[in-house]
């Protein structure tokens, strides 16, 4: 009987078939996935210092009345959560060091939480993970935040001060560092509309705090070169190393292409919200003209902003010196975007299947944002830093995981006489669900379930044994 032997055969040929035809990607490629200090690891250490802490504890800012106070407990299980990685059959892991831990007075350290640290990375790297570590993931210290927050004037060179202090400290565990994750996003939501701490909505104030974020960028990667220094080879075998600056980056089509004005405004609406704090922060160069406007399309007031002085203050490019080692990418959807005349235009939803937030789910993204991406930062190499889909039922998340790689491969390798793109790395969002910011625990990003009913014990998802294949499949 020939048929129920070839029939048990056949997952094993469309394994070995899907091997020999995907692309291999070299011991050197970063498989990851994805996880942040305040939203995994909970107050151990000191996490009542983070302007976070009040805002979740003020009712109406979280959804159900979440805070992080527990998270997933990370900080005390981490050696759960690395093994769950590493079974997973990732080489690496993206977290950050938590600033308000680390220095919970102004130039006042903390030895205990280095130390900390210290174990953790040092797990991570015994096991084979290599860390990548961002130092400022969506919180600052409280004393940070009374102080003016990113509106201080000195606020970049404290960034740049704490920066340097963790990387003399764990810089012989780490070699592969991110500034900041998400500048735009901390100047959307905390500046200009308050949906974050410091709660404020002016954009002059989201203006020059983001001009804050980039000289912080600027400042932070020439103080860690000091300490660390880093020559970039353009060789993708070779490993990646040193600084790079994370980037939210999502891609935003006109609603209706034939309509030149939903046109020029998707175009303003990606200038605004993908390039134009990445580009000042790499190449130190701020266009007034193209910032104001940005701003205006979009419908803020910008009366009285003086947009020549500020881009002054961050137009200092040396041609042929980015201030940066690597770009992280971190891509999630797609929206349609509506000229409006009465104003702000209109973000709209793509049809097709969304995650639990609503966004649309939209794998062929990653090879267009990449190469969106490397047309702005020629001969940098990108790193893909998040890329996941909210999705409790894990029903979508396996066959996106599938469709995002074949566009990495197709990004990585070219095709249809389109050039290879230089990335590095691939990072999932996330390792385990987690304190998803306003939408506390209700939003599931994981590739393990995390039961928060019965003492947060871990569930990898089906998505983690599929992620496990495809990684297979390209070494
Ligand atoms: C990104 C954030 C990350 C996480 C994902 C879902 O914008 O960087 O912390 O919340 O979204």
């Amino acid at each position: 009987m020939v048929f129920p032997r070839l029939l048990l055969a056949l997952p094993l040929l469309a394994l070995t078939l899907e091997s020999q035809s995907t692309p291999k990607y070299g011991a050197e490629f970063l498989w990851g996935t994805a996880i942040s200090a305040h939203q995994v690891e909970g107050l151990t250490g000191g996490g009542q210092n983070a302007d976070w802490y009040p805002f979740e504890h003020t009712p109406g800012n979280i959804l159900n009345g979440d805070t992080a106070d527990v998270a997933t407990d990370h900080w005390h299980r981490y050696p759960t959560d690395f093994a769950i990685a590493k079974e997973i059959g990732t080489n690496t892991i993206r977290t950050s060091v938590a600033w308000e831990k680390i220095e919970p007075s102004p130039g006042a350290f903390s030895e205990d939480v280095i130390q900390h640290y210290r174990a953790e990375f040092e797990l991570m790297k015994t096991m084979g993970l290599r860390p990548m570590i961002t130092l400022m993931h969506g919180t600052v210290p409280l004393w940070f935040e009374s102080r003016g927050g990113w509106l201080a004037s000195d606020a970049p060179q404290q960034f740049a001060n704490y920066a340097a202090y963790v990387v003399r400290r764990l810089g012989d565990l780490c070699d592969l560092w991110g500034t900041i994750n998400e500048p735009l996003v901390l100047v959307g939501d905390g500046y200009l509309t308050g949906i974050a701490p410091p709660q404020l909505r002016s954009p002059l104030a989201a203006v020059e705090a983001a001009i804050n974020l980039v000289l912080a960028h600027r400042l932070a990667t020439a103080a860690i070169h000091e300490i660390q220094p880093t020559t970039v080879s353009d060789r993708p075998d070779l490993p990646l190393r040193g600084v790079g600056l994370v980037n939210g980056l999502d891609l935003f089509d006109p609603y209706d292409p034939d309509n030149p004005l939903d046109v020029i405004t998707a175009e303003l609406v990606t200038e605004f919200e993908n390039w134009l704090i990445p580009q000042a922060a790499v190449y130190g160069t701020l266009e007034p003209k193209t910032l104001a406007a940005a701003l205006a399309g979009l419908g803020h007031h910008t009366g009285n902003i003086n947009f020549h002085r500020l881009a002054e203050k961050v137009n200092t490019f040396i041609p042929g010196n980015p201030v940066v080692d690597w770009i992280g990418v971190n891509y999630y959807t797609r929206t349609l975007i509506q000229f409006d005349f009465t104003g702000l235009p209109k973000f709209i939803v793509p049809a097709g299947p969304t995650g639990d937030d609503g966004h649309a789910i939209y794998p062929a993204g990653t090879e267009r944002i990449l190469r969106d991406t490397a047309k702005r930062f020629p001969l940098i190499p990108l790193v893909m830093t998040e890329n996941g889909v909210a999705d409790a039922k894990d029903q979508y998340r396996p066959q996106f995981i599938r469709d995002t790689l074949s566009y990495l491969d197709k990004a990585r390798f070219g095709h249809d006489g389109l050039p290879p793109i230089d990335v590095r790395g691939y990072y999932h969002w996330s390792l385990t669900d987690n304190f998803e910011w306003q939408s506390g625990y209700a939003i599931r990003f994981g590739l393990t379930a995390i039961e928060y009913d019965q003492d947060l014990e871990r569930l990898p998802r089906p998505t983690a044994e599929v992620y496990h294949q495809q990684i297979l499949a390209r070494q």
